[in-house]
């Protein structure tokens, strides 16, 4: 069925959305990266485009196609992707941040292929931290006084002290963006991976504002969709 009960709620709208794995370079041929498929994020800009956005989606590295009918920026490493998701939220009225970013980066990348050699001490990485891009998102918003809705994604993993929830809660206010869309990782009761991967997912969607958290599950479409409808309801188009 339609998702958006006929409505058009994003129509006019420029969104953005991030979305896939960043990888960061260690030596020409070598990187660190991470299993983000890029399902979320293609789920959620076909989401936009059918609730008549217009999306730019930026995108890391994925394990499917990007979206057809969206304005396409790839990039490889954190760096890039906070550079062309700076210049493109400055016109948007929706910042998604889909995308799995490293934290870290290899401080320096070897210009030639990095060698095993005998009699040699075997190489230790060092890691400098990334720039946190949704901050940095929140912080020009607010410099530029702009009105603009601006959507986290986390995955999180409880631990002996903290549930997932918590650990979510706390981030969101540390973030400062307005919703923060959580989803618990690791190996579910089964021992199977929940999240990564999956063509289905199960999140809450949370607010800064403090309104109730919603609940949403299914594919990774129908989750698209319920952070679609979230989104409309608070620009106050649904
Ligand atoms: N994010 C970002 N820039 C980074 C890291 C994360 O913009 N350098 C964004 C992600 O795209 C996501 C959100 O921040 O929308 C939460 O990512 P997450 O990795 O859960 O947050 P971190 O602050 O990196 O916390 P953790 O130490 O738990 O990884
Ligand atoms: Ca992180």
């Amino acid at each position: 069925g339609d998702p958006f009960g006929g409505a058009r709620p994003l129509q006019g709208k420029r969104v953005v959305v991030t979305a896939g794995g960043t990888r960061e370079p260690l030596d020409p041929v070598r990187f660190l990266g991470n299993k983000s498929s890029g399902k979320q994020g293609v789920a959620l800009a076909e989401s936009a485009m059918a609730a008549g956005a217009e999306v730019i989606f930026i995108h890391a590295h994925m394990d499917i196609a990007p979206p057809l009918n969206a304005k396409l920026h790839s990039v490889d490493t954190a760096l890039e992707l906070r550079a062309a998701t700076l210049s493109a939220a400055a016109g948007a009225d929706v910042v998604i941040m889909a995308a799995a970013v490293a934290d870290f980066r290899p401080s320096t990348i070897s210009t030639g292929k990095i060698k095993k050699r005998d009699n040699v001490a075997d190489p230790v990485i060092k890691l400098v931290r990334n720039p946190d891009i949704l901050v940095e998102v929140v912080a020009h918003r607010a410099a530029q006084n702009q009105s603009q809705l601006i959507v986290g994604f986390a995955a999180e993993t409880g631990d002996a002290d903290h549930d997932a929830h918590s650990y979510a809660q706390a981030k969101l206010v540390r973030k400062g963006c307005d919703l923060l869309v959580v989803n618990e990782v690791g190996p579910g009761e089964s021992g199977a991976e929940k999240v990564f991967g999956q063509d289905g997912n199960q999140v809450e969607i949370l607010a800064l504002d403090g309104a109730s958290p919603v609940q949403a599950a299914g594919s990774k479409r129908q989750v698209a969709d319920a952070v679609v409808r979230v989104i409309a309801e608070r620009l106050g188009t649904s």
